[in-house]
């Protein structure tokens, strides 16, 4: 099955960039941060103690993740309950990037994101994609941008919706912070895979790299 693992660090605009990409395609666009999201966020509010491995692994034992797939939006659950836009702050994704670092965390989602391309020809979009999940992906593209310009997007996205409550510096750092974790962690980092091209978003705007990505995938698909 045809299937493009795209991976980069926080805020280099994969999920914009392949959500428009998919639709031109007719591919699934899957978010698996999302999935990642989803834990933390049912952990945090239980008030696990997400610093504690063992805790963390208990805790998965009792969630129900469960994805729908409407009109190509993905949208999450926990049990009967939507969480869909409840994963997406700054909070969440800070405790997303504690928990992303243990082995029972990947492993659970390992199975559940190999399947969804079984079933459909996916852009999937990650950390780990092109080096765990998909590595025989016939394409992998290694999402980036520097890491001010990629804050400085973070920032656009927390202001519309938090207006005042955030700083550039402080939303650049925590971009660097996240970025510091994601590739230093022992299992499945951050990564480009051996095979990736690179797209390098720092001076296009979020269409001229869909425009890029719908190329590449026309491409690899004629192969
Ligand atoms: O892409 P995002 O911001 O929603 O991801 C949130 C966190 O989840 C990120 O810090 C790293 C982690 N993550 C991961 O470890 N592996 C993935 N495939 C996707 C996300």
């Amino acid at each position: 099955m045809f299937a493009i693992a795209l991976d980069g660090p926080a805020g280099a605009g994969k999920s914009t960039v392949a959500k428009m990409a998919a639709t031109r395609l007719g591919m699934h666009y899957v978010d698996t941060g999302a999935m990642y999201r989803t834990l933390a966020y049912d952990m945090l509010r239980r008030h696990v103690d997400i610093g504690r491995e063992d805790e963390v692994a208990r805790a998965l034992e009792q969630i129900r993740i469960r994805i729908v797939y409407d009109e190509n939006v993905q949208r999450m659950f926990l049990g009967e309950e939507e969480v869909t836009d409840r994963i997406r702050t700054p909070q969440v994704g800070e405790a997303t990037s504690t928990i992303a670092v243990y082995r029972a965390v990947r492993d659970k989602l390992l199975a559940l994101q190999r399947d969804l391309a079984k079933e459909y020809e996916v852009i999937m979009d990650g950390r780990d994609i092109g080096t765990t999940i998909l590595p025989d992906a016939p394409l992998k593209v290694y999402l980036t941008a520097d890491a001010k310009q990629r804050g400085r997007r973070r920032f656009l996205e927390l202001e519309e919706k938090e207006p005042g409550k955030h700083t550039l510096e402080e939303t650049i750092q925590a971009i660097k912070d996240r970025d510091e974790r994601d590739m230093n962690r022992e299992i499945a980092p951050l990564r480009k895979a051996a095979d990736a091209i690179v797209l390098d978003t720092t001076h296009m705007t979020a269409q001229q790299a869909a425009d890029a990505l719908v190329q590449m995938a026309q491409e690899a698909r004629g192969r």
